[in-house]
């Protein structure tokens, strides 16, 4: 090769802040500005089906918003590994990473925008939760994804109004049936 410094920062605001499983060079928590975490994504291949596809987080634009995860220093050749995990509607978008212990870079993040196939859009908090809590697909339940993502934002110290709400509205669902079942 060429250059064998080629070096790309990669942000991370879904399952790429709690699973990792492609080499990086360096990780460090991070933001983006002027869009929003929402889970308006349809899951087809790896929290649902086809045929009953989960829900999973892209990015709304969102002008003043701020997006909190992780960003990970990866060589381009990572990209080929990533853009097969992450297919089903996810195109790589250039943007500013401001990384949060301070400084920035340019870099990549995988957006799914609304016009691609598998986007389901905007529902309620409760349409989502009941949505995610049915939903279950080769790389797991849909449940977990939530769970491990709630889990590792607030591992960051950061807060999520959407991500946290949903995880609130399912854990009053689990209640609901566990009493009913009594
Ligand atoms: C992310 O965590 O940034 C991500 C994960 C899967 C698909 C797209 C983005």
């Amino acid at each position: 090769r060429f250059d064998d410094h080629a070096q790309v920062w990669l942000f991370g605001y879904g399952s790429l802040i709690y699973k990792a499983d492609f080499p990086y060079l360096e990780r460090r928590p991070a933001r983006i500005r002027d869009w929003s975490r929402r889970f308006w994504q349809g899951s087809h291949d790896h929290r649902g089906t086809p045929d009953a596809p989960g829900r999973v987080v892209t990015l709304i634009p969102d002008p003043g918003a701020v997006c909190a995860g992780m960003a990970y220093l990866i060589t381009p050749e990572v990209f080929d590994h990533l853009d097969h995990r992450e297919k089903n509607g996810y195109l790589r978008h250039a943007t500013t990473i401001e990384f949060s212990d301070g400084g920035s870079a340019e870099g990549l993040v995988y957006i799914a925008a609304g016009t691609n196939a598998a986007f389901l859009g905007p529902a309620s908090e409760a349409e989502i939760a009941s949505h995610i809590a049915n939903a279950v697909g080769p790389s797991g339940l849909n449940r977990d994804y939530l769970t491990h993502l709630a889990d590792a934002l607030r591992a960051l110290g950061e807060h999520d109004a959407h991500v946290f709400a949903i995880e609130e509205r399912l854990r009053e669902m689990d209640r609901g049936s566990r009493s009913a079942r009594r």
